[in-house]
Formats: C-alpha cells, structure tokens, sequence
C-alpha cells in the first residue's frame, strides 16, 4: 500500500504567538503583524488590515474579517456594515475619534469572503490577543458570534451571549477583562428586523460603560 505523505503540522500558530507576545507596543504588533507571512490570507489579500481608532481607548471593538471595502482601504470596518456599526456607536457617545479602538480577529481579507479555515484563524489569534492585551480597554465588544466564540472561548451561539456581562480572560493579563457580544452589524444589514436586540444591547453597554467610568459624548 502506497504511504500517504501528510504536509508536517503548520509552525505558524507557534510563531505568530512567539512574534505577537514579542511586541510591546501596537506599532510593534502592527509591523510584526505586516512582516508575518504564515497566514495563506495574506497571499491573496491586497494589504494587511489591523486596526482603527484611538490606542489607549476605554473601548475596543472586535470584528471577523476585513471585506472588499477594508482590503482596498487597509482600516477595519469601512465599508457598509462599519458605516452602520459608527451609527451605533455613535447613538450611545462612542466613536473611533475619541474614545474607540477597532480591530478583527482576521487580518486579511478572505478570498471572496469565505470563512477562514482553522488554520488561518489559528495564525491569527496570537496577534488579536496581544492586541486587546495591549490596549487593556474597560469595555472589549465582540461583533458577532465568530469573534466572540474565538475570544471568549466558547461555543455558544451569538444569540445566547449577546446583551450580557461576561469576561474575556487572557494569559497575560492578571484580571478578565469586561466583555459584551453584539449582533454582527452584516447580520443586522441583512436582517433589519433584529435591529431591536441590537438597540437593547447598546443600552445595556451604555449602562456599564457609565457605571465603570468611560467618558462619553453626545448620543444618549
Ligand atoms: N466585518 C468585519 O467583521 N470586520 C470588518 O472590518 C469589516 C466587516
């Protein structure tokens, strides 16, 4: 019988996570991130697409994937469902010019928006776990159920988690940090009728961003 020779196990979840815990600043973890080529994303993508917003910001947003729009734009959530996603921000005081950072568990775009393969992923989750470890924010929002079951480490779908208190434990950090799931901003795009949920969230994360001391603005 003929040998079937498997390709050796990928070394590249190891390096991300030996580069990624490397970096001491988010320039660091940004041109690692640029220089790391052990994700297959990065071949097809048109550039690497890490973050937007403000670094030291009480609020960091994480999302899936950049899109057709972040790919050509090289900043997360810039095309439809981050214009809606400003909106909801917005109507409760945050925005990614004052008080907001935002990034994605994927930093290259898939090939036609396909979802990412354990692999890709795999290579990926060091950097954005070094990044909320970096920016430390009071309140993490995880959009959608592919981030929230990546950072939370659990399998729950996204209509179970979303609107609660939970938290996001990671290694380097002494204490979890605060966490609430949303409703995905494309999901709402496509499902308008859910907008409601998505509204009630938003109140119920206003009301801990108040109660821990994040600074708001005009909205709510
Ligand atoms: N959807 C995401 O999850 N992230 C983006 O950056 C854009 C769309």
């Amino acid at each position: 019988m003929r040998k079937v020779s498997r390709p050796p196990p990928s070394t590249a979840p190891d390096d991300a996570r030996k580069l990624a815990d490397a970096a001491s600043t988010l320039a660091e973890l940004r041109a690692a991130l640029e220089d790391f080529e052990g994700c297959t994303l990065k071949k097809t993508a048109r550039q690497t697409v890490f973050s937007d917003g403000v670094e030291d910001a009480p609020v960091m947003v994480v999302g899936e994937a950049p899109g057709r729009d972040e790919d050509a734009e090289g900043r997360p959530f810039v095309g439809r469902s981050g214009q809606l996603l400003d909106r909801m921000l917005d109507s409760i005081g945050l925005n990614r010019q004052s008080n907001v950072f935002i990034s994605n568990v994927i930093f290259w775009r898939p090939p036609g928006n396909r979802p990412p393969t354990q692999g890709e992923i795999a290579a990926c989750v060091p950097f954005i776990e070094r990044a909320v470890t970096l920016v430390r924010p009071k309140l993490l929002i995880l959009a959608g159920g592919f981030a929230a079951q990546t950072l939370l480490k659990r399998d729950d779908g996204v209509m179970r988690l979303r609107g609660k208190r939970l938290t996001c434990g990671l290694p380097a950090l002494t204490e979890p940090l605060h966490a609430m799931v949303m409703l995905h901003p494309a999901y709402l795009l496509r499902r308008p009728q859910d907008k409601r949920l998505a509204w009630a969230d938003l109140l119920a994360f206003a009301a801990w961003a108040d109660e821990v001391g994040i600074q708001r603005g005009p909205g709510l």
